[in-house]
């Protein structure tokens, strides 16, 4: 497959066609923003990282029965995709309270929930990616009940296989986001990545992070837990 124009750069990431209309590339960078894009920096190794992590969690969820973008890793950065229109919905589900969940109910970080929590952000950089809920979703046509009542089940399911798969590893899935596209023929399919950028990773014994807040709460040890991470998913493979 051959690679063509740049197609569109996001904060972390950039799309590129191919000669193949139904298929991208994205290149996974080193680049890091927070606060919505307020706070720039980067985190060496990370895009490498990403990459691989997202397309081994992303071809699990596929043997799970989870639809995906994933096609093919082309190198250490690149990776081929289904060419989708992303649904701009931010999908978030909790399992122990953290982040924007403790700032916004006042609660501390740490709370395990009895059920997973699911919300929904718009996904607008302009508007700052306001929560919302189900019905504003449909009043401003982002998707339709059955497409919102798809992405609800399959995140929660996600949420499931993801959880198991990261306590074997001695990690606790605090938190994560996931977003879907819709391909040319309007299947939904997971999409995005799946990555210490996008997920919250505490280790089950010492409640160390692992995961970009420590990029986002300048703690130091960036790429050491990325790299962490990166061992708990690959060990010495
Ligand atoms: P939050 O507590 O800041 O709402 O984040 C919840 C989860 O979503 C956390 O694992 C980080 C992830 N996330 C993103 O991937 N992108 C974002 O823009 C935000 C705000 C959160
Ligand atoms: N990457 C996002 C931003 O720059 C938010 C985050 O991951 O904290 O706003």
């Amino acid at each position: 497959m051959e690679k063509r124009e740049l197609l569109y750069e996001g904060k972390a990431k950039k799309v590129y066609a191919t000669d193949d209309p139904a298929f991208v590339i994205v290149s996974y960078k080193d680049d890091a923003t927070a606060l919505d894009g307020l706070k720039k920096g980067s985190i060496l190794g990370k895009g490498a990282i990403n990459n691989r992590m997202t397309n081994r969690l992303m071809q699990l969820l596929g043997e799970q029965g989870i639809p995906t973008h994933f096609v093919r890793e082309l190198s250490d950065r690149e990776t081929v995709v289904r060419k989708v229109r992303i649904v701009p919905l931010e999908v978030i589900v909790r399992n122990i309270s953290a982040g924007h969940f403790a700032s916004r109910y006042g609660v501390a970080e740490g709370m395990v929930f009895d059920e997973p929590t699911l919300e929904f952000s718009y996904k607008n950089d302009d508007l700052h990616d306001p929560l919302l809920n189900d019905s504003h979703a449909l009043a401003l046509k982002l998707a339709t009940r059955e497409e919102i009542d798809w992405i609800r089940a399959c995140a929660l399911r996600v949420n499931e296989l993801l959880k198991a798969y990261f306590l074997e590893r001695n990690i606790r899935l605090v938190d994560f986001k996931l977003e879907f596209g819709k391909t040319a023929d309007g299947t939904l399919v997971l999409a995005d990545e799946i990555s210490p950028d996008t997920c919250r990773f505490w280790d089950a014994t010492t409640g160390e992070k692992l995961d970009k807040d420590r990029f986002r709460r300048d703690m130091g040890g960036v790429e050491e837990a990325y790299s962490e991470m990166s061992k708990r998913v690959f060990g010495g493979e």
